[in-house]
């Protein structure tokens, strides 16, 4: 199985060392991303593609009392997400599924969230046009959408960072967002980038 498959879609034993591997590089990313979001007390929040499940356990810092939802299509990371933030599961806060984003609309029954948001993930959706489509319809009006992502790999640059951007902001603009705004953040291997949009 190679490298890339296992940020993907994690499996096996090699899947979870890429789960720990992600829940400690990815750290800038992910606080960059929460910053963005602009976190309250009372959202109701979900992450697609939660991997380590790090940043959902972070969104619980600052969101004392909405709905924290998860999706990944990966079973290991489900694991591993509901093994770093049991409390939250067990008193039943937080609720993950396991589950291709391609069934969110079937998955996930809320049609009234603050945020919807995925960080590194976007890249690997078979069909983001629909994707983010959907996302849209699962926010509240005035909700907010936040997609970042960061060019991986071998070949990866600042170019393909910002190329992904400029995809991301036409998708969301024919999905009908509002108020769409592009940001950037200085990372290492590449920048890294956000779009956010209003629905
Ligand atoms: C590179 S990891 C990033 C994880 C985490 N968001 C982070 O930044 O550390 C990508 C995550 O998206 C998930 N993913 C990829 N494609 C997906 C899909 N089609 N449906 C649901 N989850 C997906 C993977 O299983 C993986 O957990």
């Amino acid at each position: 199985m190679n490298a890339v498959k296992q940020f993907s879609k994690p499996e096996g034993f090699l899947g979870r060392l890429a789960g720990r591997l992600m829940a400690f590089k990815n750290r800038k990313r992910g606080k960059w991303a929460m910053e963005l979001l602009e976190l309250k007390p009372t959202l109701d929040i979900l992450e697609i593609g939660f991997g380590s499940g790090r940043e959902l356990g972070r969104i619980a810092e600052s969101v004392a009392s909405g709905k924290i939802l998860g999706l990944d299509h990966s079973h290991v990371m489900r694991q591993q997400a509901e093994g770093r933030n049991r409390k939250l599961v067990k008193s039943g806060r937080m609720n993950l599924k396991t589950a291709d984003v391609g069934s969110l609309l079937s998955e996930i029954s809320d049609r009234n969230l603050d945020r919807v948001y995925a960080i590194n993930s976007w890249q690997f959706w078979p069909d983001q046009t629909k994707a983010i489509l959907d996302i849209k319809t699962m926010l509240k009006p005035g909700g907010m959408a936040l997609i970042v992502f960061q060019a991986r790999g071998k070949d990866a640059n600042d170019a393909a960072s910002r190329a992904g951007a400029v995809k991301l902001k036409d998708q969301m603009e024919k999905a009908g967002f509002k108020e769409i705004s592009v940001y950037e953040k200085d990372l290492s291997p590449t920048i890294a980038v956000a779009v956010r949009g209003v629905a």
